[in-house]
């Protein structure tokens, strides 16, 4: 069984360069599937959920080709209409290919992918807005079947910004006659990614970003070459741990904008985060911080992807700060572990009470799911001894290069059979 070994309390210092963005990445290679032809993507993480993704395109005829700049993907045919059903039930966002594949085939039978550790994580709204679109869609065996002679430009309002069914009504929408106007639609930078790749292929979108896009299709898009934003989930991981830490760290390759709600509440604390270029920023934390509240939301607000690594830093802070968790019902995973650090958090619905200790002191722990593994790892960096945490295979989904990107600006990091002792 490997384990990630963390010898806690050394400050993060220096220069971390940001990777590309994981969900980001795996919303742009399905989106390949809209294009008749070759689409290069640049800065596309090495990461396992990237390799499910590849996996999946290469299962229904995309020819996939490692250059030493990006990833060449031609899906100028495509020879399957269906997915293998372990893929996706190994990685929720393969059902991301749905809306092209039916755009492309008039035709797309994908695995549900159920539930997962945060939550339910139901996709009515994806099946919602294809329906709007024009397909029939039934779920049968463990499949969503949606067929469609032609897809046709709607109206769309989505109850909830859902990311994914945002993705998929634009993927579709793309290659939909007519134009489509969906409200209340996701305004993650991953949207404007899309909507900038979907662009460049030859679709036309207007207010990516907002409440309310216009999404003009066409009946064929083209390859093209793009570069995938950098990691705000990464990045702001790095961050929590550098104020988690009292270090000076500065990133590189993150817009200031994609940021600004966890800048905003590290700051509140005490945190000094100053932009120092256009895609790059730095954290320096010293002395004591002060508790806050916080509450998930969809972005702009404050994302669920950093919660958890978020009640890491707040543990470990005196006072009493307050998470609110509004997007999973489920996300409270590393609680129970935190506490075996000797965190003091009281959980109550979806509200979390976190009485602040210092310090916290190295454990076995295990991760539950990604992001849950990043906050034990954000609590061993600052925690008084080894901190020995298992379910590595989760933090490999979203993490790049996690202990030589730590250990790089000081971190006592490293990865081992179970039993092992941290090294320098
Ligand atoms: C994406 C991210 C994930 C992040 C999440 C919220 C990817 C690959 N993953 O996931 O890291 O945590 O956004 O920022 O991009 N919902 C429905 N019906 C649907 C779809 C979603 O009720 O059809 C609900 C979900 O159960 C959840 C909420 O909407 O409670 C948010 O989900 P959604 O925005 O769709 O997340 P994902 O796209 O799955």
């Amino acid at each position: 069984m490997e384990a990630i070994l963390i010898e806690g309390g050394q400050p993060l210092v220096g220069t971390l360069a940001v990777s590309g963005a994981k969900n980001t990445a795996l919303a742009l290679l399905a989106a390949t599937l809209c294009a008749s032809g070759t689409t290069v993507l640049e800065n596309v993480p090495e990461l396992a959920d990237v390799q499910v993704m590849l996996e999946v395109l290469t299962s229904i005829g995309v020819k996939v080709q490692r250059q030493h700049d990006g990833i060449a993907l031609d899906a100028s045919v495509l020879t399957s209409h269906t997915t293998p059903y372990d893929l996706v039930t190994r990685m929720r966002a393969s059902f991301f290919v749905l809306g092209p594949i039916l755009a492309r085939l008039g035709q797309a039978r994908i695995p549900l992918p159920g539930g997962c550790a945060i939550g339910s994580r139901p996709v009515d709204l994806h099946l919602k807005g294809l329906r709007a679109l024009g397909a029939e869609v039934a779920i049968e065996h463990g499949y969503a079947i949606a067929k469609a002679d032609k897809l046709v430009g709607a109206a769309i309002y989505l109850d909830y910004p859902s990311v994914g069914a945002t993705e998929t009504i634009m993927m579709a929408a793309a290659l939909a006659e007519g134009t489509t106007t969906l409200t209340n639609g996701a305004q993650e930078p991953e949207i404007v990614d899309l909507a900038e790749l979907l662009t460049a292929m030859g679709a036309r979108i207007e207010g990516a970003g907002t409440e309310c896009m216009r999404i003009e299709g066409r009946p064929d898009l083209v390859g093209v070459r793009h570069r995938c934003i950098g990691d705000r989930i990464e990045a702001g991981t790095f961050m929590i741990a550098a104020a988690a830490t009292r270090g000076d760290l500065t990133l590189v390759g993150i817009r200031p904008e994609h940021v600004a709600s966890l800048s905003g509440k590290l700051q509140e604390m005490g945190v000094s985060v100053t932009w120092t270029a256009p895609e790059a920023l730095r954290v320096q934390a010293t002395g004591e911080l002060t508790p806050i509240d916080v509450r998930t939301l969809p972005f702009p607000g404050f994302p669920t992807d950093l919660q958890a690594q978020t009640m890491a830093l707040l543990a470990m802070t005196p006072g009493t700060s307050m998470l609110t968790e509004t997007v999973f019902e489920n996300r409270f995973l590393h609680v129970d572990e935190l506490l075996r650090m000797g965190a003091n958090i009281k959980t109550e619905g979806n509200c979390a009470v976190i009485q602040g200790v210092r310090p916290l002191t190295g454990a076995p722990v295990r991760a539950t799911d990604l992001r849950a593994g990043a906050a034990l790892v954000v609590a061993g960096l600052a925690a008084r001894g080894t901190t020995q945490i298992t379910g590595v295979h989760h933090i490999d989904r979203g993490y790049e290069r996690l202990e030589e990107k730590l250990i790089s600006v000081g971190a006592r990091i490293t990865r081992s059979g179970v039993g092992e002792t941290a090294k320098p």
